[in-house]
């Protein structure tokens, strides 16, 4: 469909194969967070711009270029979240959850908006599964929330994923490291660098160390170390939330360009990368953010969180898992059809599932919409299996068929109750 109504870019619509590998990632999510004392929390799609401009900071590229923002009829500038820290942030501030000496657990999950170039992995509207843990700066913490990370990515069964850490100090000894930092900079040939790095280099000069542009690339990894620079407490911090990683036998990568693209991380940093789907190679990411809260006017409340992208990780998802319908039951002629309907609804009531077919077409074409559907099994009534008190049963995969009474039909289909 083009023009007027077409669908947005960089929009998707999600149809059942899709649907069902983001309500794999969900139910995976409710089932392995809570084990680590997470419950789920829902917040609003909408926020006033200022949240997010205060918390992932002025300079970022999703600030600066992302986000969708308009004015609402009151004329509030709001902006429809292109990231879920800064909503939760906000919510648990207001729920009184974001308190010096109490630790808060949350995950959240739904659509997110960012003003992106689409391509394959990286969408306008994409969907994250989001956890902080509120109120605590130990490294147990840090580490905990990775292992739960790890422990859901390997319940979706994703091979090749590599997870790269990096530290990125804290306002201690992070001021250091940029004047070393902008002095290296500051030495390299300026036309060397794309556009947007020959203005990072004055207003954030962090972020040339991931510009994704090949020439900065290049420089940026002769660039001085931030891991040589973190005080001794970052350093120790760092120390042992990778010690504690490797104790579980988990691979790190440590990579010195990760800053990640949100202003408010400090100390931990990580992504998880495939190298399966293109250049959108980052399919979780996240970082601890101890200042954040105050940030937005709360206490001094620390935190460390990430994020997944369900799109992504659905690329990387095996399909053949999918639940596919048990049964497509045709009636060839009208005034079968009430029995095919009410055939239908005892095997749903018997936990198996299936539809029934409307229609009175010929044969062949009432078998193609069977295939169409997918199901493992077609069931036949005619007047003939009518007469006898059967039905026909056609195993769609090796097209081999019977007449059966109806009753055997939960037996031969694959059991009793399968809800
Ligand atoms: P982020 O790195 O901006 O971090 O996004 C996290 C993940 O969301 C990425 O690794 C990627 O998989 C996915 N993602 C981001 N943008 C797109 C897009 N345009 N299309 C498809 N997928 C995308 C954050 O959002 C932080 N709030 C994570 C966090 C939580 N840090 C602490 N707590």
């Amino acid at each position: 469909m083009s023009g007027e109504f077409a669908r947005l870019k960089g929009f998707a619509d999600m149809f059942a194969d899709q649907s069902a590998l983001f309500t794999r990632m969900e139910s995976a999510a409710r089932t392995i967070f809570p084990r680590y004392g997470f419950g789920e929390l829902r917040t609003p799609i909408l926020e006033r711009t200022g949240l997010f401009q205060r918390s992932i900071g002025t300079e970022t590229d999703v600030v600066q270029k992302e986000m969708f923002t308009f004015e609402d009829r009151g004329g509030r500038s709001l902006t429809m979240r292109p990231e879920a820290t800064a909503g939760v942030m906000r919510a648990c501030l207001e729920a009184g959850l974001a308190k010096p000496g109490l630790v808060t657990r949350v995950f959240t999950m739904g659509p997110m908006f960012r003003y992106e170039r689409p391509q394959k992995g990286r969408m306008r509207q994409f969907h994250q599964i989001n956890c902080e843990c509120l109120g605590s700066d130990s490294p147990y913490a840090d580490a905990e929330l990775i292992c739960m990370l790890l422990s859901f990515l390997d319940s979706l069964h994703i091979p090749g994923l590599v997870l790269k850490m990096n530290s990125l100090g804290c306002v201690a000894c992070r001021p250091a490291y940029m004047d070393s930092l902008k002095a290296y900079l500051m030495e390299l040939d300026r036309d060397a660098l794309c556009e947007d790095c020959r203005r990072r280099m004055d207003t954030n000069p962090l972020r040339v160390l991931d510009c994704k542009n090949g020439a900065c690339h290049a420089l940026a990894q002769a660039a001085p170390h931030l891991l040589d620079h973190v005080c001794d407490n970052c350093g120790e911090h760092f120390q042992l939330v990778t010690d504690l990683l490797k104790n579980r036998n988990v691979d790190i990568v440590i990579d010195h360009l990760l800053v990640r693209g949100l202003d408010y991380y400090m100390r931990t940093t990580f992504e998880v990368a495939s190298n399966q789907i293109g250049s959108q190679t980052a399919v979780a990411g996240g970082g601890r953010y101890d200042g954040l809260v105050a940030q937005i006017g709360g206490q001094a409340v620390p935190g460390v969180g990430f994020a997944c992208g369900m799109e992504r990780l659905a690329l990387l998802m095996d399909e053949d898992g999918l639940a596919k319908p048990d049964f497509h039951i045709i009636a060839l002629s009208t005034q079968l059809r009430p029995k095919a309907f009410a055939l239908a609804e005892e095997l749903r009531d018997g936990g198996f599932s299936g539809e029934m077919s409307y229609s009175d077409g010929g044969m062949k074409s009432l078998m193609r919409q069977a295939a169409h559907s997918g199901a493992r099994f077609c069931l036949i009534l005619g007047d003939s299996e009518d007469s006898r008190g059967e039905i026909t049963i056609r195993n769609m995969a090796d097209g081999t068929q019977n007449c059966v009474p109806a009753s055997s039909l939960p037996g031969m289909m694959g059991g009793g109750d399968r809800q």
